[in-house]
């Protein structure tokens, strides 16, 4: 061979080593969920600012809020769990479903001691907590309400009660079945302090930018005063002593002062007076006041500044996630009106939502309607606190936050429309991989 031969030769061989590698490197390269932030908590405490008064307020109310209750203060006929605190628990007390399934407690016999139930397939001991809806009743109507998993028979201090749990294994094969899980509290004092003129605004901002992208979206109402309405998976509920209340009866069975009766009004299954739980004196307050004092004192969750993967990194995820259009629905900040309680007035909550409701596409389609809410509209999930999650969208589908992301994309079927995330989900997609890993640093911060 002649000199350029081995020339030839030489440099095929040196591509072949390093220039192929270098490419097959940078292809290999795929951004991915840096998984549940570690380190401090940076939520469960109080807001700062509280008055003295507000404070034992906040410290009476989280007290009450973690406290187990027992069937002869009205748990039950039919339940979830015993306290608020156990389903909003991670990554501190207000927060949400834990990595270990505290539901499995219920029917331990050394422990919560509800026997005559059986944990159902969909709930699994690292899988999150999640609430049942059965779509439609036996004869297609609609039914669309919370069946709750377990019932008190069987325990020793409900003798007598003989009510049997409901089929949920017949229900999944019926595919009658949706799931939700809880959602966390940190910081909704300030999000019950959003004026409606706020969000209103916010919500017809950016509007060539929104319907270019195929954003629109609309706010949830109450049906009575006409009111928005914004708590819950589909901006159900109003406020948070209404969300409490109802809580209180739909997921623990202990009828209050909002929910009078009992879900199930089984005679021989009433343990304790009704309503369960009413005001004790004109110096005290029922416990629904103590849940709700204690969530609108709940500080915000603490973004970290640097995990993971640097400030830097989380900088320019922040950036991206604005110039992908993430922020058209998922917007950072909201600002607080003027408020009687001066910890929550004018403030900025950086909820990373606009608590309006969107077409979400089949995909993520439920088909349970809730004031406005059509079966394929949820609210844009305030993303603060999403770096401290285990799991994500409302039925805890995925532990991965790449998998959350590209679930908001759906064509259209028969029932329902696009999801109106697609054109950004898309924009997504054509991020360069280490853009798309500053993204996810950038939510994994927060
Ligand atoms: C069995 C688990 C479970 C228990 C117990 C429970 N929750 Fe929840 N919580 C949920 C689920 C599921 C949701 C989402 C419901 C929805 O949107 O339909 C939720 C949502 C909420 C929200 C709405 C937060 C938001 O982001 O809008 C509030 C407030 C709340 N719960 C308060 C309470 C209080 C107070 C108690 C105790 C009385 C309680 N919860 C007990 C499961 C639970
Ligand atoms: C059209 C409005 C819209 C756009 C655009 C949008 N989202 Fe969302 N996002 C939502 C809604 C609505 C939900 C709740 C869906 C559900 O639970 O079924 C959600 C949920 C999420 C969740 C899960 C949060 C939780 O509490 O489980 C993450 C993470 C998220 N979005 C990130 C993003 C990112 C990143 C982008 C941009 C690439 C984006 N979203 C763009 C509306 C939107």
């Amino acid at each position: 061979m002649n000199k350029t031969g081995w020339k030839l030769v030489l440099t095929v061989l040196l591509v072949a080593l390093f220039g192929v590698s270098g490419a097959i490197q940078a292809d290999l390269f795929r951004a991915r969920d840096p998984g549940v932030r570690g380190g401090p908590a940076g939520a469960g405490g109080p807001i700062p600012g509280l008055s003295a008064n507000e404070s034992v307020m906040f410290t009476a109310g989280l007290a009450e809020f973690a406290e187990e209750d027992a069937v002869d203060e009205g748990i039950g006929p039919r339940f979830n769990f015993v306290s608020c605190a156990g389903c909003h628990e991670q990554p501190a007390v207000g927060g949400t479903s834990p990595a270990v399934n505290p539901l499995f407690r219920v029917n331990d016999p050394a422990d919560l001691g509800f026997t005559g139930n059986v944990i159902p397939s969909f709930i699994t001991r690292n899988g999150p907590i999640r609430e049942e809806r059965f779509q439609f009743n036996h004869d297609r109507s609609r039914d669309g309400g919370v069946h709750a998993l377990f019932v008190i028979t069987g325990h020793p201090d409900a003798a007598g009660c003989n009510i049997r749990q409901e089929d949920f294994e017949r229900q999944v094969r019926n595919r009658n079945i949706v799931f939700r899980i809880p959602s966390p509290t940190f910081g909704t004092g300030l999000i019950e302090q959003i004026s409606e003129s706020a969000i209103l605004a916010n919500l017809s901002a950016s509007s060539s930018s929104k319907s270019a992208l195929g954003i629109s979206g609309r706010v949830n109402r109450n049906g009575n005063d006409g009111t928005i309405t914004r708590f819950g998976w589909k901006a159900q509920n109003k406020s948070l002593l209404l969300f409490s209340g109802e809580a209180y009866n739909v997921e623990m069975g202990i009828t209050n002062e909002l929910f009078q009766q009992e879900r199930d009004e089984t005679p021989s299954c009433q343990c304790a007076g009704l309503p369960n739980d009413v005001t004790p004196s004109v110096n005290q307050i029922p416990a629904i006041v103590g849940f709700a004092n204690f969530q609108r004192f709940l500080a915000p969750p603490t973004p970290s500044l640097n995990t993971p993967g640097g400030s830097a990194s989380i900088g320019r995820g922040r950036q991206q996630f604005a110039n992908t259009g993430c922020t058209l629905c998922h917007t950072p900040t909201l600002t607080t009106a003027t408020t009687t309680v001066a910890a929550l007035s004018n403030k900025a909550a950086n909820l990373f939502s606009d608590l309006a409701l969107h077409q979400m596409g089949p995909g993520l389609a439920d088909d349970i309607l809730q004031g406005a809410a059509r079966g394929d509209e949820f609210r844009t999930a305030p993303l603060w606190g999403v770096g401290q999650r285990i799991f994500f969208l409302h039925d805890g589908r995925t532990d991965d936050l790449l998998e959350a992301i590209q679930a908001h994309r759906s064509s259209g079927n028969l029932r329902f429309g696009p999801s109106e995330a697609n054109a950004v989900i898309d924009r997504f997609n054509r991020l360069d991989e280490r853009d798309k890993q500053d993204l996810l640093n950038f939510l994994r911060s927060l």
